[in-house]
């Protein structure tokens, strides 16, 4: 893991996601962050896919935030939702003002779903999401999905974080889990099957599931 930090990673984080990577560590919630080998994953695909118009559910301090407005071109927008809005506000906001792509921020503070029921009912075929990053109340996943399938556009890709759990998915079945456990592991059987996408579930960080939408 080292390797790979300081050899493909750490070299090519970009100044201001390095420093807002190093003020969130001293956050006591420091492991919600997503974790910079993640975030180059994050950014390739958004250049592969020439994302313009995202999505994010989940914010905390920003880090998947500033990788994703560096990752789109200038013209690029994120509609970001998180119910909290202050660990933006006090600590990521600046590095998205001193990298010069806070302009492309639309900051929803809101719990997620009651958004996401909105942009179902406001936004036309042309105004579908190209991708979406899911990475907030794990137990509500599900919800999210289907949500999104009608938010993204065809092609465009959902990516969903947190999915291995710390391993706590492999709890025995039917055994007693909360429920963000419960609720991580019932997408995993979701995603599985579900027609409507291409899917690959990926072993870095916490575990991402990449997921294209297909139908
Ligand atoms: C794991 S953190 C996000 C980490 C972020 N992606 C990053 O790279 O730093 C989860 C965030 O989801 C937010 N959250 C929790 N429940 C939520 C909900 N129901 N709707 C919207 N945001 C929620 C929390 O306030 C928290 O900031």
């Amino acid at each position: 893991m080292q390797y790979i930090l300081q050899t493909s990673v750490y070299p090519r984080e970009h100044e201001q996601l390095k420093a807002l990577r190093e003020e969130t560590m001293h956050h006591r919630w420091a492991v919600m962050s997503v974790p910079p080998d993640e975030g180059r994953l994050l950014s390739l695909l958004l250049k592969l896919m020439n994302a313009k118009k995202t999505i994010e559910v989940g914010v905390f301090t920003g880090y998947s935030l500033l990788t994703t407005a560096l990752a789109l071109p200038k013209d690029g927008k994120i509609t970001a939702i998180d119910i909290d809005k202050s660990n933006y506000e006090t600590i990521g906001r600046k590095y998205a003002q001193r990298a010069g792509v806070e302009d492309k921020i639309e900051f929803i503070e809101s719990e997620a779903l009651s958004v996401l029921d909105k942009l179902v009912l406001e936004l036309k075929e042309d105004e579908l999401f190209d991708f979406a990053f899911v990475d907030a109340d794990k137990a509500n996943y599900t919800n999210y999905h289907e949500r999104l399938l009608k938010l993204v556009r065809i092609g465009g890709v959902i990516m969903y974080d947190n999915t291995l759990w710390g391993g706590s998915v492999l709890a025995p079945a039917n055994s007693k889990v909360d429920r963000e456990t419960d609720g991580i592991i019932r997408i995993n059987k979701q995603l599985a099957v579900d027609p409507r996408i291409e899917i690959s579930q990926v072993c870095i960080g916490d575990g991402v599931t990449i997921c294209m939408r297909i139908a």
